[in-house]
């Protein structure tokens, strides 16, 4: 029986308002700036603001999705949330999201986290559901939405961010074709990242989980090399997971060696094969289980057209820790659809805001029973003239959304 073709059709980003500059942040630390910047190597982090949260983050992305790719909320019978920021702890974000964009009554909804890897748990669940006929001709809404929290002046500040990744997954896809069915997957009982339920910030045991993915990706890549995923072409490309982007460097060098390149070569051959992939995540910073997500757009918006036809490769990380390597094949017709998607359209309205403002922003969010005023909510727009904000709890402590 031949492998169905299902994968990515359509892909759209959407982030918070607000950014911090890296280099003003590590003034203020006291920090050399080319440590965040080369080190870390990464230029923005961006900042949620009191009325943006991981589900207007994940409204907006999606609905950007329907309006760019002209797909149709009324197309969707799944829809799936990664994310380990969630705003509630029985309702999923997946249910917010159901009712802001009007998605169909027959359509199975849910949340799924595993750190970083719930937006990967969702994507390939996705993939499974079509692919085993479940879908009957619709399509899959997969959203991946966080805001990444460490503690103010931890050494995994600036490797914060917020945004949302909306993808559209159905059979004959426009942009990427999965390979179903063969991927490599690992994981391991290990606390190198964690977050308590009463904590809003992550804790992180820092160069431990630098490891912990390093020993993933060696794990996952050698059962994707197992289950055949070398047999076919070369990979063009690979995207990797991406807290900040020294760590996709050195996932690329480790990788490579596995391949029995020396460390040279496979530094050398880092522009060619990652490096495009990077320029969206250091504008934005970790976006948690959209990063590998933000990876994938971040290369289709730079080189979709000179990769036509060819295989690139995917490593999704989730501390904790579940890791798989899979790959696909990017359609000839994805160029011109990127064109369409216009996928680093949002960040062009994003404004710096200086590191007092945010440290403001921070101290101000710790009231975590804040309830602003209806209408205080922001009347910027996005692109499709929308724009879903927070505008707090009610009395029963049911959080409330609008429209600006
Ligand atoms: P740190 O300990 O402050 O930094 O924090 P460092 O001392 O290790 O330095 C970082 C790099 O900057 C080093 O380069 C230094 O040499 C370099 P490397 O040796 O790694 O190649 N450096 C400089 N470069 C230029 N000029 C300078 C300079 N000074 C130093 N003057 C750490 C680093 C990653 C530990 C911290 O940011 C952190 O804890 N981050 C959060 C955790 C994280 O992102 N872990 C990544 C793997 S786990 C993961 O990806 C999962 C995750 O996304 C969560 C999830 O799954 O849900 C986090």
């Amino acid at each position: 029986m031949n492998a169905p073709h299902v994968g990515i059709d359509a892909i759209a980003l959407s982030v918070p308002r607000g950014y911090v500059d890296l280099a003003e942040l590590a003034e203020a630390r006291g920090v050399p700036p080319e440590k965040y910047l080369n080190g870390i190597g990464t230029r923005r982090m961006a900042i949620a603001g009191p009325d943006e949260d991981p589900v207007t983050l994940a409204v907006n992305a999606a609905r950007r999705l329907f309006e760019r790719s002209g797909a149709s909320p009324a197309d969707i019978g799944l829809c799936i949330v990664g994310t380990e920021t969630a705003v509630d702890h029985s309702k999923p974000v997946a249910a917010f999201l159901h009712g802001l964009l009007g998605l169909p009554r027959a359509c199975r909804v849910f949340e799924a986290k595993h750190a970083c890897f719930g937006g990967t748990a969702g994507l390939l669940n996705a993939v499974d559901w079509i692919a085993a006929g479940s879908a009957r001709g619709r399509a899959a809404l997969v959203v991946c939405t966080d805001v990444a929290r460490y503690p103010l002046g931890s050494s995994g500040e600036p490797t914060q961010g917020a945004g949302a990744v909306a993808m559209l997954v159905r059979q004959d896809p426009r942009l990427l074709g999965l390979e179903v069915g063969r991927t490599g997957a690992f994981a391991r009982d290990v606390h190198d990242f964690w977050r308590p339920l009463h904590h809003k910030e992550a804790l992180v045991d820092g160069h431990f989980s630098v490891q912990c993915y390093l020993d993933a990706l060696a794990g996952a890549y050698d059962e994707w090399r197992r289950v055949g995923g070398e047999e076919g072409a070369p990979l063009a490309r690979t995207c990797y997971h991406v807290p900040y982007g020294k760590m996709a460097r050195k996932a690329h060098r480790h990788r490579r060696m596995m391949d029995g390149w020396t460390e040279q070569a496979a530094d050398e051959s880092f522009a060619v094969e990652v490096a495009s992939s990077l320029v969206l995540p250091a504008q934005i910073g970790n976006v948690y289980t959209g990063s590998l997500y933000l990876a994938l757009a971040s290369l289709l918006d730079a080189e979709a057209k000179a990769i036509a036809g060819r295989r690139i490769g995917l490593f999704s990380y989730g501390s904790g820790c579940c890791a798989e390597f899979f790959a696909g094949t990017v359609k000839p017709e994805a160029a011109a659809l990127v064109a369409q998607l216009e996928i680093a359209a949002p960040l062009a309205d994003c404004e710096r805001i200086c590191v007092a403002d945010y440290e403001r922003l921070r101290a101000e969010d710790a009231l975590t029973d804040r309830r602003p005023a209806p209408g205080s909510a922001s009347a910027r727009q996005t692109l499709e003239g929308r724009r879903a904000v927070y505008l707090g709890v009610d009395a029963n402590e049911r959080r409330v959304y609008a429209d600006a």
